[in-house]
């Protein structure tokens, strides 16, 4: 048993071999057949003569429809003209299973494709996505436990929520309302209190309404918080674990990086440290390419999309101001209208990536903003205990993994970065 990717790299040229897979596409010329085949690692070609074979595996191979599942044995040899570089010429071939016609073609709707999602993740494109998507979530799990973090569950179902009532998704819990996690945020700013430096990766749920190209309701998160650390500390973390990111990418998928239209230099190229402005230089650079924006409003895409135009690395605009922040975030004791809250914003549209801040550890200005904010303090008295026992600077961020997946690999829309997304027209298949 071989992989196709380990076929495509020279390693088995020669030799003969045993290959299962799905034949991706076929066509019969005379008394050959050229069956493409994928697996989990690529597709190859099979050439199967009719004389090489069996009568009835030929007629069988004949027969097979796209999707059928077969099992190959064979000659594995270089051909410059054969997709890929090699092909295997087929001793023996068995359909496993004979499929039924395929409903998916050549140039359909996305809409269509997102219908039959549970099929469409065999897709070439899809299965690529996938493999970085699996080198991504390693690095983030391997940077923060070679740092020295933690990892800790929170969580999914939950009593208040974090970031703000508009995209909380209500649950009924036996006659009362539980919420879907927005974020950790307040479990880690109560485990961190235990543990110091912690780590978490899991899914976040946002009811959020907006159809953009960049919001999913259920995504997956991936989450620090630290101890006796401020806004700087943490921001060199988020750095570090996005080009951690890129390293492990560019260096165990270089194939998976080109086929989706990057080049492994510009991924070896994100290295700390990142461009760094406050949000009032932001305006300004912004107001230079001539759009105005009214201080204290939440950076847009189009202002996203401005502030990173031409840049190869993410980009970290920190100090925003108060007015729209959630409440756990440290006031700036410099500018109290502001917090010490920082985003990682890449191009290519995708914008924030990472959002994170200094958390503010008083508890009656906590208590303040949660009332300013519309939120029950009564609702948060457990959540306030980490500000009640041993209450030290923290701080910590969280960051989309789905938005760093898709700026890695430059997608157009985030519903690829996810095997099946979840978005506000549909939550099926
Ligand atoms: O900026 P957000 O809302 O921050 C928090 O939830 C903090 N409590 C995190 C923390 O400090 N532990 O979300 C963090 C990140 C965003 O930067 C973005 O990458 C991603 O989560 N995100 C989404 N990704 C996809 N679809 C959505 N609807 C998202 N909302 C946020
Ligand atoms: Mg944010």
């Amino acid at each position: 048993m071989v992989s196709i990717a380990d076929i495509l790299k020279g390693r088995h040229t020669g030799e003969s071999v045993e290959l299962r897979g799905w034949i991706y596409r076929t066509r019969t010329v005379g008394g050959k057949a050229f069956v493409v085949v994928r697996d989990a690692t690529g597709i190859i070609q099979v050439t199967i003569a009719r004389d090489a074979v069996r009568p009835e595996a030929f007629k069988a191979v004949e027969k097979a429809l796209i999707e059928s599942a077969v099992i190959v044995r064979g000659k594995v040899v270089e051909d410059k003209r054969a997709p890929g570089g090699y092909e295997v010429r087929a001793e023996d071939v068995k359909v496993v299973h004979f499929a039924e016609k395929y409903p998916i073609q050549e140039d359909q709707s996305e809409e269509f494709l997102l219908d039959v999602r549970h099929l469409w993740v065999r897709s070439q494109r899809m299965t690529t996505i996938f493999r970085i998507r699996h080198t991504a979530f390693g690095a983030v799990h391997q940077y923060f436990r070679d740092q020295g973090f933690w990892e800790v569950s929170p969580p999914m179902l939950t009593p208040a929520g974090s970031e703000g009532g508009a995209t909380l998704f209500e649950v009924e819990y036996f006659g009362r309302k539980a919420y879907l996690t927005q974020s950790w945020q307040l479990y880690a700013e109560a485990l961190v209190l235990a543990m110091e430096k912690i780590y978490y990766v899991g899914p976040s749920f946002r009811a959020e309404k907006s159809r953009t190209t960049r919001h999913l309701t259920e995504y997956w998160h991936a989450e620090m918080e630290q101890a006796w650390a401020g806004m700087d500390d943490v921001i060199k973390h988020a750095e570090g674990v996005i080009s951690h990111a890129c390293q492990r990418v560019a260096e165990e998928r270089p194939d998976e990086v080109v086929a989706l239209g990057r080049t492994t230099d510009f991924l070896k190229a994100v290295k700390p440290p990142f461009e760094r402005i406050t949000y009032d230089e932001a305006l300004k650079l912004l107001k230079a390419k001539g759009i105005d924006l009214e201080w204290g409003k939440d950076l847009r895409t189009v202002e996203e999309r401005a502030l990173t135009e031409g840049k190869s690395k993410p980009i970290v605009v920190t100090h925003y101001p108060r007015i729209s922040q959630a409440f756990y975030k440290a006031r700036d004791p410099k500018h109290p209208d502001r917090v010490l809250g920082f985003d990682v914003i890449g191009g290519d549209g995708v914008g924030e990536i990472v959002g994170g801040s200094e958390r503010e550890t008083d508890l009656e200005t906590i208590k303040k903003a949660l009332v300013e904010q519309g939120e029950d303090p009564k609702a948060y008295e457990w959540y306030l205990d980490s500000r009640r026992y041993g209450s030290v600077q923290h701080a910590g961020f969280g960051m989309g993994m789905e938005r760093l997946i898709q700026w890695i690999c430059k997608l157009g829309h985030i519903r690829d970065a996810v095997p099946f997304p979840r978005t506000p027209g549909r939550f099926s298949p």
